[in-house]
């Protein structure tokens, strides 16, 4: 039970302050900032959330190791880590976008690929939130 509550606490901390900064990107990559200032920001952000979804995998692995596996066995877990995946690939599509130096040509491009990747990770993040409270089957 204790380590139950210790890796839930460590998956929901993770959850909200190591990929809840995702946001940062998709706000300022709204405002009327010069690229390399978003791409700047980009980048400590994204290593952060790398790190968080090795913790999310790991810690998440370990609560369905704590309860025997059985969440494996469920629907909304197989949907879950499908999610995670595609989490995963819009990860590496910002962090391309911000590898290199950006031109003045291609800052706007960068900037709009950051965007849209940030956003669509944030809903993913939201929906895999919703999926694992509601555990539907
Ligand atoms: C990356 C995004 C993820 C988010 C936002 C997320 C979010 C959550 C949330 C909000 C809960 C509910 C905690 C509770 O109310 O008890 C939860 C539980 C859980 N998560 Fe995740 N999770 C993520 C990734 C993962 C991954 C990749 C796995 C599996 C490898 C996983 C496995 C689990 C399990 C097994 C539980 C059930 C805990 C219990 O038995 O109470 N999660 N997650």
């Amino acid at each position: 039970m204790v380590w139950h509550s210790l890796f839930v606490s460590i998956h929901a901390a993770t959850a909200i302050l190591g990929l809840g900064p995702i946001l940062a990107i998709g706000l300022a990559g709204a405002l009327p900032l010069e690229p390399s200032a978003v791409i700047r920001l980009a980048r400590p952000v994204l290593r952060l959330v790398g790190v968080s979804l090795v913790l999310m995998l790991l810690s998440g692995l370990a609560l369905a190791w704590l309860d025997g596996w059985a969440p494996a066995r469920q629907g909304w877990f197989h949907a879950s880590l499908a999610l995670y995946l595609g989490l995963g690939a819009l990860h590496g599509v910002a962090m391309g976008a911000t590898r290199g130096q950006a031109s003045e040509a291609d800052g706007s491009a960068r900037v709009a690929r950051l965007r849209k990747s940030s956003w669509a990770m944030s809903a993913v993040v939201g929906l895999l939130a919703i999926l694992m409270t509601v555990r539907p089957g």
